[in-house]
Order: structure tokens, then sequence, then C-alpha cells
């Protein structure tokens, strides 16, 4: 078979090592890649977000199954334009990822269907956005309403602070088009959990969970990231948790998504908050995440491209998907800067036995030579029989890799510890 996958980060990169493993699978290639992807997949220089360019090229090239990984492409409809022609792939198409697209349509879609989410106004007009932020005490979560690559959201301290971000986004443009429409709501506390899920629109399988670490510095200290690494399972997640997040959260929202006409294909990511009335939504993710996907997969044990093709051909319920009894941890390496202001073309090495655990965000092949083309430049997973042996092996690894100006957290993994102990 031959496979495309859409996108070019560590993720995608996670996903075509682990499609690799299918025996049926001849080429994958990726559009666009990276440098690091490149030794596992055929990149072409085709942007994520060039649809006319992803189908001509799955046209020319008899493609045989789509996968495409990023929200954007998706929200634009990249699913719906290869199914056109005839490719079947992995991925909502844009009327069931704006559960992604827009946040103000996902919290109109909790309210409707009684799915736990934090309680919130939606504007349109800014005006009568700072006239209820008098009457909110902070602090005040305020969020735009489309894609803005993670930065979307602000957790003002005070009520300034929040108006302050109400008129970057409603006045001053800050976020294009994704900031005419704003999301206010109540500021929630508790352990945050990852979950992943597969869902063909009827059936949903979560995956493993895991835990992101957002900030960019030690102790969750500094500016968020895309995400500075993860481990799976979270400590935080435990069975009840988990019963009570597919009773009241995971297939209410799929049989929503369904009501809608909305039908849900592919990955379905549910980022919750365990708080002390239960666990509720923060965030619906229409794709694996990144740097989820990073110890997720790893943990799978059960054929990718087969759990694929049954959430395309609609039949889930008939698969077996299983994970590991293990641990998992992915430490990402960047570069000294990142997430605002950081230099690319530094040489990487990388040792031969490190590589299979390595999955590339940013990179380019120049010469011969892999250079970081990136902020987040890669991350480094490891899988074992406990978190601590995960992170022992992860953090050896990362200290085997070199590039200059590299940064990476220290303490991955340190509150999943202490959460496991009690
Ligand atoms: P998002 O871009 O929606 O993932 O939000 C980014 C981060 O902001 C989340 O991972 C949470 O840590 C935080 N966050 C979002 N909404 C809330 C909320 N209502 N209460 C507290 N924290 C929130
Ligand atoms: N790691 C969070 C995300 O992929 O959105």
């Amino acid at each position: 078979m031959n496979i495309l996958v859409v996108g070019g980060g560590g993720r995608e990169h996670a996903i075509i090592k682990k499609l690799k493993e299918n025996p049926t699978v001849e080429t994958i290639f990726a559009l666009p890649g990276n440098g690091g992807i490149a030794r596992d997949a055929v990149c072409v220089p085709i942007g994520a977000t060039d649809v006319d360019g992803i189908v001509r090229f799955a046209k020319e090239k008899d493609i045989d199954y789509a996968v495409v990984a990023p929200d954007d492409p998706l929200v634009l409809g990249c699913v719906d334009a290869l199914e056109a022609i005839g490719v079947p792939c992995f991925g909502p198409r844009a009327n069931a990822a704006i559960i992604e697209g827009s946040k103000v349509f996902s919290k109109k879609l909790m309210k409707k269907y009684g799915i736990p989410t934090a309680a919130y106004e939606t504007f349109a007009e800014i005006d009568r956005a700072l006239a209820y932020l008098d009457t909110v005490s902070a602090p005040i979560v305020v969020k735009a309403d489309g894609l803005a690559l993670g930065k979307g959201v602000i957790i003002a301290q005070t009520r300034e602070e929040a108006k302050q971000a109400v008129t970057d986004m409603m006045r001053d443009g800050k976020f294009g088009k994704s900031g005419e429409h704003i999301v206010i709501e109540e500021f929630l506390t508790g352990p945050e959990v990852s979950v992943l899920s597969f869902t063909d629109g009827d059936a949903v399988v979560p995956m493993v969970s895991s835990m992101d670490h957002k900030r960019a510095g030690d102790n969750d200290t500094g500016l968020n990231t895309g995400g500075m690494g993860t481990v799976a399972p979270n400590p935080y997640y435990t069975e009840a948790v988990a019963q009570e997040c597919m009773e009241t959260i995971f297939l209410p929202t799929i049989r929503a998504m369904k009501a809608e006409g909305r039908t849900f294909k592919g990955c379905l990511y549910f980022g919750l908050m365990i708080t002390e009335k239960g666990p509720k939504v923060i965030e619906y993710n229409c794709r694996f995440g990144d740097p989820e996907t990073q110890v997720v997969l790893p943990l799978l044990k059960t054929d990718l491209l087969t759990i694929m093709q049954a959430v395309t051909n609609g039949t889930l319920k008939d698969v077996q998907v299983e994970f590991a009894n293990s641990h998992a941890a992915c430490v990402i390496m960047a570069s000294q800067g990142y997430p605002v202001s950081y230099k690319k073309g530094y040489e990487m090495t990388i040792p031969a036995d490190v590589w299979p655990h390595v999955y590339v965000a940013g990179a380019k092949e120049q010469e011969g030579k892999l250079l970081t083309n990136g902020g987040r430049v890669l991350g480094v997973t490891a899988v074992a029989q406990t978190l601590q042996e995960a992170l022992n092996q992860s953090y050896e690894m990362v200290g085997r890799i070199h590039f200059d100006n590299a940064f990476y957290r220290h303490d991955i993994g340190a509150r999943a510890l202490k959460a496991g102990e009690k």
C-alpha cells in the first residue's frame, strides 16, 4: 500500500514509525515531512494546508490511504477533498473538525447535550464582552474562537488583564479572524489529563491516558509552549475516572456529533480537567495531540493501520485495541529562546542506537547533515515497566544527543511520579 501522511512534526513522525510496522505498507509519503522524518518516509515539499496540492499529489501517486494529522488541513476540508477523489482517509471531515476549529461551536455543543465543561458566555461584540468582565471575578479565562496556534487561550489573573486580552483579540485582531468571536469562561482547577480516542462515529475507544507539560521551564514556570514533554499513562486517570468520562463525556460527545449531522471519524482528543466536581472538558482537538502521540503510540500493541482503516470503514467495534501495560516518557529538546524567538540551522548529532526512540519535529537535511529547523526540535521516548525507568532512559538518551543551544525541561514526569506514589 502507498500511504500519504499530511503534516511534518514529531506527531507525524510517531504515526509514520508506527504505520511502518505493518508489512503491507510499501511507501509512506509525508507532506511536507521534515529532515528527520525523511529517514522513515518520502518527504514531498507540499505544505500541510495546500489542499489542492495534496489532492493533486494523491491522484498522481495512486495513494491507497491518507492520514491527515494536523488541525488546519482538517478544518480546511482536506479529508473531504481527498474522499471526493476516492482516497480513503483517517481524520474527520470539515463539518466535524469544527469541534476544534470553533470553541464557540464546541461550548454550545456541550451545553446543548449536558456534557460537563466550564461555565461560559460567548461574545461577538467587544462592548458586551468588556461589560460582562465587570460582573465576574478573576482569574478569568478568555479564548479566541478559532485556531490560534495554541496561543488563543489567556488565563487572566486580573480583570484588567482579561480586558486587555479581549481588546487584543476583538479590536486589534491579534489572532485575525479567529478572535472575532470569543469565549469567556470560568477558571477550573485540578489535574489535567489528555485522552486521545479512536472513533468511527459510533464506537469510541479511548487510548492510554497521558500528561502534557506545557510550560517552557522547570517546575511549570515560563511561557506556554506546544508541549515540552509527556508521560503515559496519567496517574490521575484512575479506573473510576475513566468510567465516568466514558459515561458523561466520551459517548455523549460522539452521539452529539452524530445527532448534529457531523459524525466524527478519526482521533478525537479530550483535554480534561479532573475537578472536585468530576471530570470536565477543557478542550476538544480533532486530531492526535503533539507530543501526546509520542508516548501513546509507542504503547499501542494493535496494528495502527488496521485500527485506522476500521475507523474509516465504520467497523471499529470489531477491532480489539490493546495497549502495553508499561509506561512511556517523552522529553522534548528545543532550541534556546523557544517559544518566542530562536535560531535555526544548528547541526544535530544523534547516536544510531537512539534513533529508533527519536521523533523529529523541526529539522532539515542539508549536504548530508541534519540541521535544526524549528523551536521544538525533537522528542525522545522511552518505554519501560515503571515511569521512573522510562524517564531515566529517556534522559540518558537526551544526554547523548547534541546540537548547539539545546534546552529541555529536567522535571518531565516529576508530578506524575509524585501522584503515582499516593
Ligand atoms: P487550550 O488551548 O484550550 O488547550 O488551553 C490551554 C490551557 O489553558 C489548558 O491546557 C489549560 O491548562 C488552560 N485552561 C483552558 N481553559 C481553562 C479553564 N476553564 N480553567 C483553567 N484552565 C484552563
Ligand atoms: N499537546 C496539546 C495539543 O496537541 O494540542
